[in-house]
């Protein structure tokens, strides 16, 4: 059994997934290689060999540069290899939030095999597939163009993650991604090609440390709620400019229409990870139901504080050319930093997992699940 170093924030994360296999099997895994117990990291230690190091005790691992994420997607698909790899992946990309794969040799046509292939060794849903966002430009094979993240927005005057009203506040933008879709994004993927000199971070933000950092009577009431999240500044974008937005099916069957609102639990708990996450967000997150309008003022105001200004939950990634960062949307949130003028772009791919749950029976907090390990 693995000996986790406690730290003085409670736990120090595995670089390798946690030895611990709770629940009974899971349906839904997608992969027919193995059937694993829900919540279970992969018995495979095909990753062991390349070096990595944590970014922070909360969150983010990096890999080192000689791992070429291009040499797994070359292995011929159904090799024993490919498929333990990937689900290795899935679960360490999951378990830390994100991780980093610096300098990748990656087309966007690779980008969005890789996706495919993580997403599916993820145990996601048979019917998830590639997101297109409701203000994506569509290639005359009627799919999305890869190549979409930039500071400006396209000629269309489409953006993809702002409100039209910008604050000063930089932590404005902390999002996951596309919470406004009943099925919304497991795993987002965005490989940098064009940087500014300096500037153009990202911050990622641990959805795992944030729910505990709560207090059990608030995870208990919170673990009964549920959220609207709401994408309706699409609407508003697509009215201005004068351009269509993509009604759908955008990534799940479920993901239709153009009201671009979904009710989710407050609460979550992580498909692949089984660890509860706190699920909301001040891009998306418009009302809490269920209370009055002022408590779900209060509550939120306060999580999102939650998420902005607990540093020690955070982790500042800075960029160089070619690297590639994919995070787990319900472990994590994410925010650019707009503070540079040149132009800053890269390739990205959204997976689109499952219908947001909270699981009473088996969902752990990721602290007290790892800390009762040692
Ligand atoms: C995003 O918000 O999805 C992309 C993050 C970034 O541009 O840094």
């Amino acid at each position: 059994m693995h000996k986790l170093a406690l730290s003085g924030s409670g736990y120090h994360l595995p670089v390798s997934p946690p030895p611990t296999a709770p629940g009974s099997p899971d349906p839904s895994r997608a992969s027919s290689r193995t059937r694993r117990e829900r919540y279970a990291p992969p018995s495979s230690h095909y990753l062991d060999e390349h070096k990595r190091e944590h970014l922070t005790p909360a969150i983010g691992l990096r890999f080192e540069r000689e791992f070429q994420l291009k040499d797994v997607l070359a292995l011929p698909e159904g090799d024993e290899r490919r498929e333990a790899t990937f689900e290795e992946l899935a679960y360490l990309i999951s378990l830390h939030g994100v991780c980093a794969f610096p300098a990748q040799d990656l087309s966007p046509e690779d980008l969005e095999r890789l996706a495919l292939a993580l997403g599916r060794a993820s145990g996601a849903p048979a019917d998830s597939d590639l997101h297109i966002h409701p203000t994506a430009a569509l290639g005359e094979d009627g799919r999305p163009k890869v190549g979409t993240i930039s500071n400006k927005a396209d000629s269309r005057g489409a953006r993809i993650n702002f409100k039209d009203e910008r604050s000063e506040l930089a932590s404005q933008g902390i999002h996951t991604d596309i919470s406004f879709e009943r099925r919304p994004a497991r795993y987002s993927m965005l490989r940098m090609h064009t940087l500014p000199p300096t500037g153009g971070d990202t911050l990622f933000y641990s959805s795992y440390a944030h729910h505990d950092k709560l207090s059990a009577p608030m995870r208990a009431m919170l673990s009964g709620l549920r959220a609207r999240h709401s994408g309706a500044m699409f609407r508003e974008q697509a009215r201005r400019h004068g351009f269509d937005l993509h009604l759908g099916p955008r990534g799940a069957p479920d993901n239709v229409d153009d009201s671009f609102e979904a009710s989710h639990p407050v609460i979550r708990t992580n498909a692949v990870t089984g660890f509860n996450t706190l699920f909301v967000n001040q891009c998306f997150t418009e009302r809490i139901e269920g209370v009055t309008f002022d408590e779900s003022r209060a509550l939120l105001d306060y999580l999102f504080k939650l998420q902005a200004q607990s540093h020690d939950a955070q982790v500042r990634y800075r960029w160089s050319e070619g690297d590639l960062c994919i995070w787990d949307n319900s472990a994590c949130l994410h925010c650019a930093t707009f503070d540079y003028d040149e132009e800053r772009s890269g390739d990205r791919t959204v997976f689109v997992g499952e219908a947001p749950a909270f699981d009473a029976e088996r969902g752990r907090s990721r602290r007290e699940a790892l800390a009762s390990v040692v």
